[in-house]
């Protein structure tokens, strides 16, 4: 199949790399020349495990990159719509971009061509695109429009492209169904899983199909990323009710998502959820409901929850350092969750802004989101360090604040030498209490039964540590930690 993919960003990419994985022959297209020429001289804009191996593998062969949007749509059978869907000022999705790229389509048609909308978009959107077509002199017989919502992660794209849990198309006709199963179908009939070079070698998969009408599978994406956020707030209110009684929620959490009906994913508390995709699709959801007369409440309460998680951990920080103004902190993590470059709305970026505020000096450590980063904050906000390790040399206090594999197989010890008060700050629930306090560190996470986790535990713990290295301070309690800062 001849496919156009319109935008380059996180979802356009990674489908057009997974599309010509399939064996189509694509043409990426952006309107960012910036973006263009990157990908055609052979690098990728942005950081994504198994995408530049796919790109290198099919760019220049079945998947090449373009500026020109009206070329691009000639070329092709079917056209996928994977630009931004931001939100506005009043929480409702900014459609201007799906707007602009509807009415360049509309000028360049001169066959049937089906187009299908990939980006984030309210219900009712795929409907918009058509009427802006036809207002735009396209002819109704040259065109449908199937909306098919893309469930990837960052950080997991390629894997979740390649391997969904389903593969949802809405589409208005018989012939946009059997298109859309066609580019689909060596993932759907298996054979794809068969291939000796795929993705992660050869391993059995079976996606499930899910065909609707257009609207319900534009509002089957909002309802999954509403209910995805709602899980991550439940456990985060959780958490909340577990540091007030002395209750683990790492413990509470397992025994709930125990429970096959609910399910251990999405359960993990911590300095709540952002990327460039919760935030703006829970509150467009909510936007959505207000349109038809629905007070959407519970959505309002997700999002106040999540708000509160940082406030919340701010809190955490200024109990375990008494008084922030002048202190020196490090900050592991800058993107909105491991595995990506993103700093969209990443709850790491506000939590800095939030120290800052309280005079607090910064020197933070990404394994891959420090350029985005450093775009996105003032010049001379924080200063950045080559490693982990580097971030910590001196400072107060290590802050944990995006799931990074790397941070969670970090040398404690290290950590604990280089830092000058011996004071963890988890984010994100990454590390086990115990190797915290053998390392000699006090451990302050969420959800875990009051501030200074285990005290008791970290007495025995750190003393032993303190035999150790008898020069460096101990944490044996939580007002220890105070009188030490
Ligand atoms: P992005 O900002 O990374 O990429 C969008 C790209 O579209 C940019 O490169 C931009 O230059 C380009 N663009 C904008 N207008 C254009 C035009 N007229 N012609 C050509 N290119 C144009 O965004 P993203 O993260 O890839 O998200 C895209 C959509 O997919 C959003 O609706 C988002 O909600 C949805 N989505 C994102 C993810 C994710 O993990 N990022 C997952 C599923 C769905
Ligand atoms: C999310 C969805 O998981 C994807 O299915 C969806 O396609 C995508 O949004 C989208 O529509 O754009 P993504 O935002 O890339 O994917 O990443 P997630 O893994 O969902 O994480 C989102 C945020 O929630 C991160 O900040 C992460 O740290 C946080 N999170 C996640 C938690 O705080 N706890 C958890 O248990 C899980």
């Amino acid at each position: 199949m001849k496919i156009t993919v319109i935008g380059a960003g996180y979802v356009g990419l990674v489908s057009s790399a997974c599309f010509a994985e399939l064996g189509h022959e694509v043409i990426t297209v952006d309107n960012d020349m910036q973006t263009v020429e990157q990908l055609i001289g052979g690098r990728t804009p942005i950081h994504e495990e198994l995408l530049p191996e796919l790109l290198d593998r099919h760019r220049g062969r079945s998947l090449t990159f373009s500026s020109d949007i009206a070329a691009a749509f000639r070329f092709c059978d079917v056209a996928f719509i994977c630009v931004g869907t931001p939100p506005s000022p009043n929480g409702d999705a900014d459609l201007s971009y799906v707007d602009n790229v509807a009415r360049t389509l509309a000028k360049s048609l001169d066959r049937h061509k089906l187009i299908v909308e990939k980006s984030t978009v309210p219900v009712g959107t795929c409907e918009a695109v058509r009427r802006t077509m036809m207002l735009n002199n396209a002819r109704a017989e040259y065109f449908s429009i199937a909306s098919n919502p893309e469930f990837l992660r960052e950080g997991t794209a390629v894997r979740d492209f390649l391997f969904p849990d389903r593969i949802l198309i809405g589409v208005p006709d018989e012939r946009s169904r059997e298109m859309l199963i066609e580019i689909y179908r060596p993932i759907l009939d298996g054979s794809y899983y068969e291939r000796r070079d795929a993705v992660g070698g050869r391993a059995p998969h079976s996606p499930k199909l899910i065909v609707s009408d257009v609207k319900s599978a534009e509002l089957i994406k909002h309802a999954s990323n509403a209910f995805l956020a709602l899980k991550i707030s439940f456990i985060n209110a959780v958490s909340t009710i577990c540091e007030g009684v002395g209750a683990d929620v790492r413990q509470v959490a397992e025994g709930i998502g125990a429970d096959s009906r609910i399910g251990p994913q999405f359960l993990n508390p911590g300095i709540g959820y952002g990327g460039s995709c919760f935030p703006k699709d829970v509150l467009a959801f909510r936007s959505v409901a207000q349109s038809v007369g629905y007070d959407f409440k519970l959505l309002t309460e997700v999002m106040a929850i999540n708000e509160e998680q940082k406030r919340r951990f701010v809190g955490k920080v200024r109990e375990a350092l008494w008084t922030l103004r002048g202190k020196k902190v490090a900050v592991l993590g800058l993107a909105f969750k491991g595995g990506t470059d993103d700093v969209r709305d990443s709850p790491a970026i506000d939590i800095i802004y939030r120290l800052k505020a309280e005079g607090v000096e910064i020197c933070a450590f990404d394994p891959a989101a420090m350029p985005r980063a450093e775009a996105l904050l003032p010049s001379g906000f924080i200063t950045f360090a080559p490693d982990l390790y580097a971030a910590c040399d001196g400072a107060d206090a290590v802050l944990v604040l995006t799931e990074w594999p790397e941070f969670a197989a970090a040398d404690l010890s290290r950590i604990r030498a280089l830092l000058r008060l011996p004071i963890l700050l988890d984010g994100k629930n990454l590390f086990a209490p115990e190797a915290v306090h053998a390392a000699g560190l006090a451990y302050f996470c969420m959800g875990a039964g009051g501030h200074a986790d285990k005290p008791i535990r970290n007495v025995s713990l750190a003393l032993k540590a303190d035999s150790l290295r008898p020069a460096l301070p101990v944490v044996r309690t939580h007002d220890d930690v105070r009188s030490v800062a």
